[in-house]
Order: C-alpha cells, then sequence, then structure tokens
C-alpha cells in the first residue's frame, strides 16, 4: 500500500493528553492508556466520527470510552488498528494491552536488550506499544507511570521530570514521569533495567543547572568520558551559534546493546546504540571518537530541531534531519579541522548519497511516496537534505541564515510543520526569494555540472561558461534547472588568487564574465564543495597537480587530487579489460606521484589533511563512475596504482611512519589523531610496496600498540595479508575482545572486508561464532553488512556466490528484523552498474527474496523497485 504526499489531511481528532501506566513483565506487559481526545476544530469533526487508533501485534484487553466499556459491536479491531464512532466533541479513551518486549525481534516500539527494556518508536513504534494516533502532528503532553520489579529494574525512566518513585507490594516499585512540553508518540521512551549510572551537569546560558546523566550496562561505567564532554560541548555550542537553550532540568542518555540505527532524540532521554556512547582508548578508535562526538550532538540538536517544532507529516522528515545533520557537521568542524570535516562529510555524500540518486531508489529530499517510511531514512532525506540547508546558509550568509533560524524558531515552536515552512523563514526573515531554489526539496538527481574557461588576454576578461543538467529518474523524467551557489576562484600560475567569489547558478547555460584578471587563470570549482553536484570537467594533469599545491582552497587540493587518481584509474581499468596487466595498463605515473610527495612532505598542512590526500578514490567510487564496472579490475588496477606510489614514495613513508610515533598517552584530540592518520597511511602504503619487511612492522605494531587507532591500523593492513601475522592478530584481537559486544564488531567487519579470495568461506564460519547473532543489528551490520557494502571485489566475485549467500541472509533476517534487513539490501540494487552476466545473477537473487513467503512490507519496497527497469 503506497502512502502519498498529496493525500495529507490533518487528523480528525487531537489528543490533549496521554497517561500511560506500564506494568513491565518480559513476556506480558500490560499497558494502560488514558487518552483524553477532542475534535480537530481544523476539520469540523464531532459526534459520530470514526476515530482511528494505529495498533499492531498486541492483544486489546479493554476499551473504555468515557468511563463505560464498548460493546464488542460498537468498535473494530484488526491487524493495524482500533475504529470507534466518537460520543461527542470531547471526551476519554482508555484502553488496556499486553505485549510481549521479549518476543519483540524487530526492536520497534517496547523490547528486550541484554537485561533492559527500552523503547524505539520513530517511526511508527508507539502503535506497537498502544493503541494511538501514531502520527507526527497529534501532538500532547505525557505523564508515564512504570511498574516494575526493584531488583532486575532499579531504574525506571521516561521522558520529563522524575514527579514521583514509591515502593510497592512484592518486590515492585513506581516511578511517574512527566513532560510538561508536547510532542508526537515518536519521541515517547522508556527505558527500565538494572543500569549503571554516570553523572556531571551542566549550567545553561540563563543560569539553569541541567543534570546530565548517561546510563549503560554496569562494567562500561568508564567508557563514558567522551560522551559526557562531547554533550557539554555540544549545549554550549547550540548557546553561542544558535541561541538556543536545553529546556529541562535533567538529560538522560542511554547506551543498549541492541539499536536499529545509531540513536534517537527522544524527548530528554536519548536512546543510544552503545557503539556511539561508548570509548576509551583502548576500545575505540579515532573515528569512532568523532563519530561519538557528533552523534551525541546530533541527537542534542534535535531538542530544537525535530522536537520543539517537529514534522508535520513522515515527509517532512528532512526537516528536522537535513537540518540537524546541518547543525552537527558545523559543530564537528568548530571542534576540529573544518577542511577535513568537509572532506569526510562530502565523502560520505558521494558514497552513499550520489549512488542513491542516481539509481533505483532515488527520490527527493522531500519524499512524495512511500510504502515503509523506514525505508526513507536514508542518505538523501540526510545528508542531501543537510547540503540543501547548507546551501541556504551559503547564499544567506551566516547572518542572513540566523536570522532565518530565529524567525524560523519562534514561528512554530510547539508546532508540527513542513519543509516549506522552514524555507519561508528563510525566505521572510530575509526578504527574498527562494521559488527556484525550493526544487531542491522536490526533485530527485544529482545535477551534472560542466564548465568551460575562455580568456581574452587583450581585454584581460576572464569568461566561465557553466550548463547544469540533471538526468531522468525514477518516476520523474523532466527536470529543471536549479539555483545553486558555486564557490570560484582564479589562481595565478604563481599561486596568488587573483579573485574568488560565490557565484549564484541559476540556468542551464550561463556566462560569467570577470574582469581585470591579469594572467590566464587556473579555475579552481565549486570550492568548499558548496553545491551538492558532479562536475564533469576534468582541468588537465597539470592543472590538477599545480590545484593539488596550490589552491587556497583546501578542500578543492583534496578534491584535485581525488580528479588526477580517478582518471588515472578510470583509463587504466579500460586498459585493464584489454591487456589483463595493470601495471602497464596504468603507464607512467610520475607526475602523479610528484604531486602526492609534495602534499605529504608539505609540513604547512595539517597531518589529517594529507593523511586524507594520500587515500586514491575507493573501488565503489570507481565502480559509480564506470560502466559497466569491472570490479576485480578496479581491484587490481587501484592495488598496482597503490604500489607504484608506495615505491615512488617509500624513503617519505618511511619518515612520515618514523616521526609520527607518539610517547605521550592517547589523546582523542583532532591534532593527536591526525598524526595518527598520517602513521597509519604511510603503514599502509609500505605494506603495498610488498616488502615483507614492512609485513613485520605492522605485526610489530600490532604487538605494542597501546590504542585501539594504532592497533586497528595495523590490524587492516594485515588482514589482507597471506602472513602468519595475520591468524597471530586477529587470535589475539579476538582473545582480548570476545566478551565485548562493541569490540568484537571490529574483528567481525574487519574480515567481512578482507581483499583474500577465501573472505566468504571466512564469513560462513565466523556465523557459527559465539559471539555472533542474526539477532543483533550491529552483528548483522558488521559481518554481513560489510561484505556487500565495502567489499566489492568478493562480494561481486564473478560466480555469483557472493550475491546467493547475501539474498539468503537477507531473507533470514527479514523474519527477525525487516527494518534492518530492508536497510541492507540496496547493494544488489546495483545491477545497471555491472555486465550482463553479474546483472542477471543479482536480479535473480532479487526475484528469489520477492517470492519469498511473509516478505515484509520494508524488504519488498526496496527489492521490488531495485528490480524494476
Ligand atoms: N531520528 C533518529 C536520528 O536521526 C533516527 C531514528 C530513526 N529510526 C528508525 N527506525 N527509522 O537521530
Ligand atoms: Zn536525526
Amino acid at each position: 500500500q503506497v502512502i502519498r504526499r498529496e493525500d495529507y489531511t490533518a487528523p480528525a481528532f487531537l489528543i490533549e493528553t496521554v497517561e500511560l501506566v506500564f506494568d513491565l513483565d518480559r513476556e506480558a506487559t500490560i499497558v494502560a492508556s488514558r487518552l483524553s481526545l477532542v475534535a480537530n476544530p481544523e476539520r469540523g469533526t464531532g459526534a459520530g466520527d470514526m476515530v482511528s487508533l494505529d495498533g499492531e501485534d498486541m492483544k486489546l484487553l479493554s476499551l473504555k470510552v468515557d468511563g463505560v466499556a464498548l460493546p464488542a459491536d460498537a468498535y473494530e479491531v484488526d491487524t493495524t488498528g482500533l475504529r470507534f464512532k466518537a460520543p461527542s466533541e470531547r471526551f476519554v479513551v482508555e484502553i488496556e494491552t499486553r505485549i510481549s518486549p521479549v518476543n519483540n525481534t524487530r526492536l520497534e516500539g517496547l523490547y528486550v536488550s541484554q537485561s533492559a527494556y527500552c523503547t524505539q518508536c520513530e517511526a511508527e513504534g508507539f502503535r506497537r506499544i498502544t493503541y494511538f494516533m501514531d502520527r507526527p502532528d497529534v501532538m500532547a503532553t505525557y505523564r508515564v507511570t512504570i511498574n516494575a520489579p526493584r531488583e532486575s529494574c532499579p531504574v525506571l525512566l521516561s521522558n520529563g521530570n522524575l514527579v514521583s518513585s514509591t515502593d510497592l507490594e512484592d518486590g515492585r516499585h513506581q516511578a511517574v514521569w512527566d513532560d510538561p512540553f508536547p510532542k508526537p508518540c515518536y519521541l515517547f521512551a522508556l527505558v527500565a533495567g538494572d543500569l549503571a549510572c554516570v553523572e556531571d551537569s551542566f549550567k545553561t546560558m540563563s543560569g539553569r543547572d541541567v543534570a546530565l546523566r548517561i546510563f549503560v550496562e554496569h562494567g562500561n561505567e568508564d567508557r563514558c568520558d567522551y560522551a559526557m564532554d562531547s554533550l557539554k560541548r555540544a549545549m554550549k555550542w547550540d548557546e553561542d551559534v544558535y541561541g538556543l537553550e536545553y529546556d529541562l532540568d535533567l538529560f538522560n542518555i542511554v547506551a543498549v546493546s541492541d539499536f536499529n540505527m545509531g540513536a534517537m532524540e527522544n524527548k530528554s532521554l536519548n536512546v543510544f546504540n552503545a557503539k556511539y556512547i561508548l570509548a576509551k582508548s583502548d576500545t575505540a578508535t579515532d573515528t569512532d571518537y568523532e563519530l561519538i562526538e557528533s552523534i551525541v550532538a546530533h541527537e542534542y540538536f534535535h531538542n530544537w530541531s525535530g522536537n520543539r517544532v517537529t514534522c508535520r507529516d513522515w515527509f517532512q522528515l528532512s526537516l528536522k534531519e537535513g537540518l540537524t545533520v546541518f547543525r552537527d557537521q558545523e559543530f564537528s568542524s568548530d571542534q576540529r579541522s573544518r577542511p577535513v570535516q568537509r572532506i569526510n562529510d562530502v565523502q560520505r555524500l558521494r558514497a552513499g548519497q550520489f549512488p542513491e540518486d542516481g539509481g533505483p531508489l532515488a527520490h527527493p529530499v522531500r519524499p512524495d511516496s512511500y510504502i515503509e517510511i523506514n525505508n526513507f531514512y536514508t542518505a538523501t532525506v540526510y545528508q542531501k537534505g543537510a547540503e540543501v540547508i547548507r546551501m541556504m546558509h551559503t547564499l544567506l550568509g551566516a547572518e542572513g541564515y540566523r536570522k532565518g533560524i530565529d524567525l524560523y524558531f519562534e514561528r512554530h515552536d510547539g508546532q508540527a510543520v513542513t519543509c516549506d515552512d522552514f524555507v519561508r523563514a528563510m525566505e521572510d526573515a530575509n526578504g527574498v526569494n527562494f521559488d527556484q531554489f525550493r526544487l531542491w526539496y522536490s526533485q530527485a538527481g544529482t545535477p551534472n555540472l560542466v564548465w568551460e574557461g575562455n580568456y581574452d588576454a587583450d581585454k584581460k576578461v576572464f569568461c566561465l561558461t557553466i550548463e547544469q543538467k540533471t538526468e531522468p529518474t525514477p518516476g520523474q523524467t523532466l527536470k529543471s534547472d536549479l539555483q545553486m551557489p558555486v564557490k570560484i576562484g582564479l589562481l595565478a600560475r604563481d599561486g596568488r588568487e587573483l579573485h574568488a567569489q560565490t557565484i549564484d547558478l541559476t540556468q542551464a547555460k550561463q556566462d560569467f564574465l570577470f574582469e581585470d584578471i591579469a594572467e590566464q587563470p587556473v579555475v579552481s570549482f565549486n570550492r568548499d564543495f558548496s553545491a551538492p553536484v558532479n562536475v564533469g570537467t576534468t582541468p588537465s594533469h597539470d592543472d590538477l597537480a599545480f590545484l593539488m599545491g596550490n589552491d587556497t582552497d583546501a578542500f578543492n587540493r583534496w578534491e584535485a587530487g581525488q580528479k588526477y587518481a580517478s582518471d588515472l584509474l578510470i583509463a587504466a581499468v579500460r586498459a585493464y579489460d584489454k591487456s589483463g596487466d595493470a601495471d602497464a595498463a596504468l603507464g607512467n605515473v610520475d607526475a602523479f606521484c610528484d604531486a602526492l610527495r609534495a602534499t605529504l612532505t608539505n609540513d604547512d598542512l595539517d597531518k589529517a589533511f594529507r593523511a586524507q590526500a594520500m587515500i586514491l578514490p575507493g573501488e565503489a567510487m570507481l565502480a559509480e563512475q564506470l560502466r559497466p564496472a569491472d570490479p576485480e579490475a578496479i581491484y587490481q588496477v587501484r592495488q598496482a596504482l597503490r604500489q607504484k606510489v608506495a615505491i615512488a614514495l617509500q624513503d617519505e613513508f618511511e619518515a612520515a611512519y618514523r616521526h609520527n610515533a607518539s610517547n605521550d598517552a592517547y589523546s582523542p584530540d583532532a591534532t593527536s589523531a591526525g598524526q595518527r592518520a598520517l602513521r597509519a597511511v604511510a603503514l599502509s602504503y609500505l605494506a603495498a610496496t610488498g616488502e615483507g619487511v614492512f609485513i613485520d612492522l605492522a605485526l610489530a605494531q600490532y604487538r605494542t600498540a597501546d590504542n585501539m587507532t594504532d592497533r586497528m591500523a595495523a590490524l587492516t593492513v594485515l588482514n589482507n595479508q597471506d602472513h602468519p601475522g595475520r591468524e597471530e592478530a586477529l587470535a589475539d584481537f579476538e582473545s582480548r575482545f570476545a566478551n565485548d559486544t562493541v569490540v568484537i564488531d571490529k574483528w567481525f567487519s574487519l574480515q567481512a572486508m578482507s581483499s583474500r579470495t577465501d573472505t566468504l568461506e571466512q564469513i560462513k564460519k565466523l556465523m557459527e561464532h559465539p559471539a555472533f547473532t542474526m539477532r543483533n543489528p550491529n552483528k548483522v551490520r558488521a559481518l554481513v553488512g560489510t561484505f556487500a557494502m565495502a567489499n566489492q571485489r568478493n562480494f561481486h566475485a564473478a560466480d555469483g556466490r557472493g550475491y546467493a549467500f547475501y539474498a539468503d541472509r537477507l531473507m533470514e533476517l527479514d523474519n527477525l528484523n525487516p527494518q534492518v534487513a530492508a536497510r541492507l539490501a540496496a547493494p544488489l540494487g546495483k545491477w545497471r552498474k555491472f555486465d550482463e552476466d553479474r546483472a542477471s545473477k543479482m536480479k535473480a537473487e532479487l526475484k528469489r527474496i520477492l517470492a519469498k513467503e511473509n516478505l515484509s512490507r520494508d524488504l519488498y519496497e526496496i527489492a521490488s523497485k531495485s528490480i524494476a527497469d
């Protein structure tokens, strides 16, 4: 059943207050709900109109309206919900239901993770707890009573303020929570269990003292410092940059091991996937620390962008997600190196969103229809949505953007609104018209830009011609021209910047004239990735090498290196397909190596940046640019270029490896992390020379590492080798961390990533490992998901065994947790990019999935859209 944006109607009734009483039991939890309903004046409804409540997977025990039990013929209940006629314009509904948390393998609604109860309600999990109008435009205040055994559940949490804690009979106790802020039910949360607590506090700008608590499994108390510190920095940043202050006296975070996504912004009770909270130096890498910082901030920022102002309907998801991602990206940029952060964010956009936008699952930032909303928590809604906000920030400037934000929160606090309302606030606060810009919300597909420069030496005028075009996407054949800010720089041959400007591109083809340009300039195009587009124009290798060394925009220095490498690799893949000789296919790459050397040895540049600049475009990224893509050829050619670079720069890599060793105690700060990153890149290239001494070096680093970053860097190198050191290090890692559910996932995913040709066999064996289970999403993503998402070579092995294995796992998972199964299914939909043989094997697997008995709506939507021609 397809849900369409154009069909939106306001709810027939509103819910003003919700009182919930939970009697917790793993097998049979009783939920009593008391709702005060009122007819929606906007709809003119009243007595006799149908009240329709959503509900799934639970047992209705009793139903009363205005205190009287409804006779069986006065209501209708089925597997999707409950319906009855309103007695008047204002009435009270009381409902009792029974649910079974321990049997909830979908991890939506109320479920059990390890020993604790927890909830996940976004997008539509609340309807698995009780019958309700499960839609974000129904906002109510909640009072929640939790009854549970004191011994197994000493901690009882819900949203808002704790009103009372009482002892009950039979070893049970009770907590009552009250949330004064009206909220949609997707922000409801409940947690109960035997959890440890780490506590701190924050004083807000108006002087309110907020208690900050992080709840974790016992034994993990020493892994919360970084998350807590990130939270305090995020709270301060939101005050400084957005003028937004926290609004309650308590802010709770709970880390759980079983979680479908990254984290959830429930009002004052954020629930996190434990991997995005827990960190100490010997269990978490620098990248883990970065992710913790940004996700803790992201969920905190939702308190305003999402909770105080929420979405009218789920088509508007990017209203809160695009904005909040932009906010967390900017927070991280201010905490760390801005260019490195931008490079990471763009890489993520290119790796995740561009393929989505160019494939069968393409959809606008504000989708027009869906079958299962959980399938729309996508890179397009999140990452592209953030780029759209970023473009408004660029077009309006920081001050104009802030004016728009202030107006948005002033106008809409306490409301459920649309993406359009957000844009209108930006327009009204700045007196601009964004009619054309709005198309970014409705039009799918990544625009392609090409440019051409013409210099008139006599007049000293430079003319830049830019053309834009967006290819058709499924269901959207006609595309319009978009408005976008394109930052450019014109550079003199000696590296001086002659001119820099933000161009406002609005037409299909547009000329821009620049006067008083003293010499033929080198163009630095789309600086800082100001517009989220593909740029089809590739400058000459000379110009790219020049930009790598001289561009005053750090992002484009990196970008020039990527373009240069892609150009070499793509030409070589084409040549390899004929000759089968990767070295010969690459030819002479000395000039490229010289340009990389200049970056590697430039001590004026940030080490994190230099490390980034050494990394060649990934195999998946290259496959995107080739049609058909030959994964084996891509792998061989990329390895060959790595080896050539490694040999050419061996001395410099050895020096970088030596000079970046550190005797200081581990610190997760950006500078230290940059130093470790550069050293890791050096080690990885040294191993790529093919000389055994460097494998020994990696093994030595593994043995002596005193932090997880260095340990994983060494293990990553060993993981692709045929060397006894690999077995030794993997076995050591296993014995150290087998009982550490967060850390052992690194060990699973690393092996799933190995380029060795026995990887699939290894994965099958690892599925029998005692630490592995299909019931834990992190485990499935680490071992199974990684194989399809990060192992091009083996997933696409020509015999098709990778595809078959993968489809089997998706079907197995679909029976347990359809949401996670669907989220992992996209790789099989990439068949159009590959040769006929692979394409037909991938399609056959999709057909097999579509023929499965009891196929979920979630997986059906992805598989059916993926197979459509
Ligand atoms: N709102 C959460 C976040 O981005 C994501 C949770 C979505 N969960 C889901 N099952 N669709 O912070
Ligand atoms: Zn979010």
